[in-house]
Order: structure tokens, then sequence, then C-alpha cells
């Protein structure tokens, strides 16, 4: 297992409509586990495939007491409203309030590639919602008011005008960050 270099905000692959994975084999196995070690060495919540780089329909959460592989994942159900504070592995350091159903009912594959289907609430319901926006090229901040997400992006801009590149090596961020 490897922890991998995490993709930033501006890096393409982030906004790329992340491709079905079509058979559970040791290479998903493999991104999987990375994925794992890469979120925990980073102190986040959840973490998608296309956050290191690989645009697979691939993800992972451990939020609350639910550690969920996610392979194909998709929300059958969605019901309820809540708004909570919301981060990203990709976009250190900024956070913003965003409003989501506070109920889903999700169904995926796991690691060997045997469908599942969990209802899920609160933290973990929120992460695996922040973690399939990705795959489908979205981030949290495309939920916030236009307001808020230039505000956001201006500070993005600033703190980061000297960035070369778009990767950077994990390094510790603040907890619960998805
Ligand atoms: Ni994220």
């Amino acid at each position: 297992m490897s922890v991998l270099d995490l993709h930033l905000l501006g890096s393409p692959v982030l906004r790329d409509q992340s491709r079905e994975v079509t058979a559970v084999d040791d290479e998903v196995r493999r991104l999987v586990a990375d994925l794992f070690e890469t979120m925990y060495a980073a102190r986040g919540i959840g973490l998608a495939a296309n956050q290191v780089g690989v645009a697979r329909r691939v993800a992972v959460v451990h939020a609350d007491e639910e550690r969920l592989v996610l392979v194909n994942p998709r929300i059958v159900e969605a019901s309820g409203r809540e708004t909570g504070e919301e981060g990203c592995l990709s976009i250190p350091d900024l956070f913003g309030d965003v409003t989501r159903p506070d109920r889903i009912v999700l169904e995926a594959l796991d690691q060997h590639g045997t469908p599942y289907r969990r209802e899920l609430t609160g933290l973990p319901a929120r992460a695996v919602q922040h973690e399939i926006d990705h795959l489908d090229g979205i981030l949290f901040l495309d939920h916030l008011s236009l307001f808020k997400r230039q505000r956001l992006l201006s500070r993005w801009k600033k703190e980061h005008a000297d960035d070369e590149g778009y990767t950077r090596p994990v390094r510790s961020v603040a907890a619960e960050s998805t």
C-alpha cells in the first residue's frame, strides 16, 4: 500500500467525469487500499480516486463507525435536508456550509465486487454524497452561493499563487475533510 499524492483545486482530473469500473480486480483492490492509506495519512473522512489522479468510479469513506468501499456507487433514495460544514482534501484549509439530503440509501460494490445496499444518515451520508460528487467532477464549492464561492476562490488564488503544478504530497490537514 502507498500514500499517494493529492490533486488540488485546479487539477483537471478533479473536473473529469470518472469512468465506471467494469471488473473489480486486483488493480481496483490496490487502488482502494491506497485510497484508505492516503485518506488516513491526510486525516480525512473520505477520498475519491480522481483526487489521486485516477478517473475511475472508486472512493472510500470512514466517518463515524462507517468504513465504506465505494465502487460504482449510486444513491437510490434521498430524503431530508441538513446543512453542515464541509472541507475537502483537494482544497485544504477552505470550508463552507453545504445543504444536502440527510438520509440516503446507497448502492455500490465492495472490494470483492459484491453489491451491497446501505441506509446512511448524518456524517457518513454527507461524506458519501461528497465523494460521489467528486466522481462526477463536482466540488463542494459548487454547492455554495456565488458570493461565498468567489470569496473562497480569491483566498485560494492568493494563498496558492506560487504553487507549481497541481499535486501535493500528503500533509496533515484539519480533521473531517473529504
Ligand atoms: Ni473532497
